[in-house]
C-alpha cells in the first residue's frame, strides 16, 4: 500500500497552511479608519457608523482634516489625548488675540454637554461687553480672576481688541468665565459682542495674551462597555448601527458579540503598529509558520513510518495523519 504522506501531499499541506496565514492578517485589519490627517482615531470616536462608541456617533467628520461638529459649527481637531481624555479644537470663526471676527455662540447638544464637555483648565473670555450685562450685574459672581490678567492687558495687548478700547476711550467691561456661563446664556443674553477661549490657563500667571495657546480643550469620558476584553483580542470596538449595542469588529467580513476567535488573538499586537511594520510581522510570521510546518511535517513523517513498520497499517496512519493535521493547523 501507498504512503499517504507523499512529498505531493506535504506540499500540498504547506501551500494551504501559508495561503491561510496570507489571508488572515489582510481580513483581519480593522474596518474603522484609524486615522484622519495626522490625528490618530481611536476608541471611543470613529469616522464610519459603526466604528467607536455610539454615544459619539455623528460628531466627527474628515474632510482632509478631522472635525468635531457641534450644532455650532464643525471645529478643527488639533490633537487628541486618550491617555488624559482630552481633545482640543480650534473654532476657525472665533477671535484671538490676532484675528476679530463676528461673535457667534459655542453650542453643544446635551449629551455632549456631559460627554465630552469643555476642560476646567479652558477660559471663556467674554469681550465688550454692555454695562447690562448679566455678568457685570446679577451674575458677576460668575467671572473670576483669571491669574491676574485684566481687561485692560487683553484690550492693550491684542491688536484684535484694541478697537474696543479706541472707540470708547475706556476698557469695556470683560468677563473671564468657565463653561457653564455660556452653556446657560447665549452671547446675546450676555450682552457681549465677542469671545475667545484659552487653554492651559493653569500656567499663565505673568504670561501676556500674545502668548496664549487659543482654543477649547475637550475632556471627555469613555464608557465601560466592555471595550477592553475586544480590544485585546485584536478587535475593533464598535456598536451595531440599529441597537446601539457594543460590537467587536474582527475584520471586514467578521463581527463578534464581545471578543475575536483565537486567530485574531496572535494578531492583537500588530494592530497597534504601523502599517509597514504590520508587514514586517506579517512576513516574520508568515516564515515562522513556514518552518514550524516543515519541522511538523517531518517529525509527523517519521512518526507514520514508523507506525508502518508495526501497527495495523490504514486505521493507524489516518489517525496519525487527522491528528497531525490538527496540530499543524493549529499553529
Ligand atoms: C464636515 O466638516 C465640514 C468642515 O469642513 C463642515 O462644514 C460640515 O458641516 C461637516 N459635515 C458634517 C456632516 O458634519
Ligand atoms: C462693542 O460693543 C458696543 C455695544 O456695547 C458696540 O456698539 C460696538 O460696535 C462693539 N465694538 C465692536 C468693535 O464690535
Ligand atoms: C485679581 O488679581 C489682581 C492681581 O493679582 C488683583 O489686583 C485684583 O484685585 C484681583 N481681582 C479680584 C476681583 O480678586
Ligand atoms: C459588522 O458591523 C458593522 C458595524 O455595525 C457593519 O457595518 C457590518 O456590516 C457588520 N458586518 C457583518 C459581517 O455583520
Amino acid at each position: 500500500m501507498q504512503s499517504l504522506v507523499t512529498p505531493s501531499t506535504i506540499v500540498k499541506l504547506i501551500i494551504l497552511t501559508l495561503q491561510l496565514q496570507l489571508t488572515i492578517p489582510t481580513s483581519a485589519l480593522s474596518p474603522c479608519k484609524t486615522s484622519c490627517g495626522n490625528i490618530a482615531i481611536n476608541y471611543p470616536f470613529g469616522l464610519e457608523d459603526g466604528c467607536g462608541a455610539p454615544q459619539f456617533r455623528h460628531m466627527f467628520n474628515c474632510t482632509s482634516d478631522l472635525f468635531f461638529t457641534t450644532p455650532s459649527g464643525a471645529y478643527k481637531v488639533q490633537s487628541i489625548d486618550y491617555d488624559k481624555k482630552m481633545m482640543v479644537v480650534y473654532d476657525p470663526a472665533m477671535s484671538t488675540c490676532s484675528i476679530l471676527q463676528p461673535h457667534h455662540d459655542f453650542v453643544m447638544t446635551d449629551i455632549q454637554s456631559v460627554i465630552i464637555p469643555p476642560s476646567q483648565d479652558t477660559v471663556f473670555a467674554l469681550l465688550n461687553c454692555s454695562i447690562d450685562s448679566p455678568v457685570l450685574n446679577h451674575y458677576k459672581n460668575l467671572c473670576f480672576n483669571f491669574s491676574g490678567h485684566s481687561c485692560d492687558e487683553l484690550y492693550g495687548a491684542c491688536n484684535a481688541f484694541r478697537v474696543f478700547h479706541l472707540l470708547t476711550n475706556s476698557s469695556p467691561p470683560c468677563c473671564f468665565t468657565g463653561y457653564d456661563t455660556v452653556k446657560f446664556m447665549s452671547m446675546n443674553i450676555l450682552d457681549c459682542t465677542h469671545y475667545t477661549t484659552v487653554i492651559n490657563t493653569d500656567n499663565l500667571k505673568g504670561v501676556g495674551p500674545l502668548d496664549w495657546v487659543y482654543g477649547i480643550k475637550l475632556s471627555f469620558t469613555v464608557a465601560d462597555t466592555g471595550c477592553e476584553r475586544c480590544a485585546q483580542s485584536g478587535g475593533t470596538c464598535g456598536f451595531d448601527t440599529e441597537t446601539e449595542g457594543l460590537v467587536c469588529l474582527c475584520s471586514t467580513s467578521v463581527n463578534s458579540t464581545r471578543e475575536c476567535g483565537k486567530d485574531y488573538l496572535k494578531l492583537s499586537e500588530r494592530k497597534v503598529e504601523r502599517n509597514n511594520i504590520i508587514h514586517v510581522v506579517h512576513i516574520t510570521n508568515t516564515w515562522f509558520v513556514f518552518f514550524s510546518t516543515l519541522l511538523c511535517v517531518s517529525a509527523a513523517g517519521s512518526v507514520v513510518a514508523e507506525g508502518l513498520n508495526h501497527a495495523p497499517r490504514l486505521p493507524f496512519q489516518l489517525f496519525l495523519l487527522i491528528l497531525w493535521t490538527f496540530l499543524c493547523m493549529s499553529l
